[in-house]
C-alpha cells in the first residue's frame, strides 16, 4: 500500500499552517464523515480533515447541503475524531447555526469544539462574516472562512456557478478575503472561482488559501472524499479528477457476494465453525446438518 510522506511528521494545527504557507509547503485537505474513513486519510498523511457540510450530498442524500443541522455535525465531528490523530480536524457551521445572532452562533461553535472535539471550526461567508469571525476567534476558537461559491446560498445564487467572473465581483472575493484575514482567519476557502483570481488572493494574504475548483495556486488543496474515491451520483464538476471508482468496486463485490450465496457456494465449510465431536456426541448429532430429534 502507497502511503503518502506528509511534508511533516508533526501533528498539524490551526497557528502551524501559516508557517507551512511561508515554507512554501503544499498541504492537502480532504472532507471525512466517519471513523473508518478518517482513520484511513489520517493514516494517509493527510494534513486537514473537515467534516464538510457536504455531508448532506454524500451521506444524508439531501441533495445538497441547505437541510444538515448542528446535532448532524456534532455527531459525526465525534465520528471522526475517534479516527484522527495527526490531521488538523474542522467541523463545518452547518446553515442556520451562525445566522441568527453572534452569541448563538458562539454558543453553537463551542458545541463542534467541545462535543465533537474539533480544532476548529468553518463558516461560509467573507466581509458580512469578518465580525462574527473576529469573535469567535476571540473566544478562541480558530475559524476557517470559505468564500467564492458557497453553497449554502445556493437559493440566492440559483445554483452552482464559477464566482469572481467579472472584475467587480473579483474585487468583492479579494475584500472579502482581507476582510476574514483581518478578522483572525486562519485559513480561507476559495470554492470554484477562476484560477487568476485564486492567484491573485493567494499572494495578496499572509494565511493559506484552500482551493477546490480554483487552480494550483491555491496553499491547499480541499476535495469532497466521494468525489476522489468515485463515490458519486451523476455528473461529477471538472475539478474532480477520479483516483478510484468504489461505486463500481463496491457494486462488483455486493453482486458478487449475492450471486455466491444465491448459488449456494458461500458460505463455505472453511468459512464456518463446526461442532466439537464430545457436544456432536452428547447431542447425537449424526450429520453436522442434522441434529436427532428427541
Ligand atoms: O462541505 C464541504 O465539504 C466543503 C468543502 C468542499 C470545502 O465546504
Amino acid at each position: 500500500m502507497a502511503y503518502l510522506k506528509p511534508q511533516r511528521p508533526e501533528k498539524v494545527t490551526a497557528p502551524s499552517l501559516r508557517a507551512s504557507k511561508e515554507r512554501g509547503e503544499r498541504l492537502v485537505c480532504l472532507t471525512a464523515y466517519d471513523y473508518t474513513m478518517a482513520r484511513i486519510v489520517d493514516e494517509a498523511g493527510i494534513d486537514i480533515i473537515l467534516v464538510g457540510d457536504s455531508i448532506g450530498n454524500t451521506m444524508l442524500g439531501y441533495g445538497n447541503t441547505v437541510p444538515v443541522t448542528l446535532d448532524e455535525i456534532v455527531m459525526h465531528t465525534r465520528a471522526v475524531r475517534r479516527g484522527v490523530q495527526r490531521a488538523l480536524l474542522v467541523a463545518d457551521m452547518p446553515y442556520g447555526s451562525f445566522h441568527t445572532g453572534e452569541d448563538e452562533a458562539v454558543r453553537n461553535a463551542l458545541r463542534l469544539i467541545k462535543e465533537g472535539a474539533a480544532e476548529a471550526v468553518k463558516l461560509e461567508g467573507g466581509r458580512k462574516r469578518a465580525t462574527l469571525v473576529k469573535r469567535l476567534v476571540d473566544e478562541e476558537i480558530p475559524v476557517m472562512g470559505h468564500i467564492g461559491l458557497t453553497p449554502q446560498s445556493v437559493n440566492k445564487l440559483g445554483g452552482y456557478r464559477v464566482q469572481g467572473k467579472t472584475a467587480e465581483t473579483a474585487r468583492q472575493l479579494l475584500e472579502d478575503a482581507r476582510a476574514l484575514e483581518d478578522a483572525g482567519a486562519f485559513s480561507i476557502v476559495l470554492e470554484v472561482v477562476p484560477r487568476e483570481i485564486a492567484e491573485m488572493i493567494t499572494e495578496s494574504v499572509k494565511v493559506p488559501t484552500i482551493g477546490i475548483g480554483a487552480g494550483s495556486a491555491c496553499d491547499i488543496q480541499v476535495l469532497v472524499i466521494h468525489d476522489l474515491l468515485g463515490l458519486t451520483f451523476g455528473k461529477v464538476a471538472r475539478f474532480v479528477r477520479p483516483y478510484a471508482n468504489l461505486r463500481e468496486t463496491v457494486t462488483d463485490a455486493i453482486s458478487r457476494w449475492a450471486e455466491d450465496v444465491r448459488g449456494g457456494s458461500y458460505p463455505a465449510e472453511a468459512e464456518s465453525y463446526g461442532l466439537p465431536a464430545e457436544a456432536a456426541k452428547e447431542l447425537d448429532i449424526t450429520s453436522n446438518k442434522e441434529v436427532k430429534k428427541q
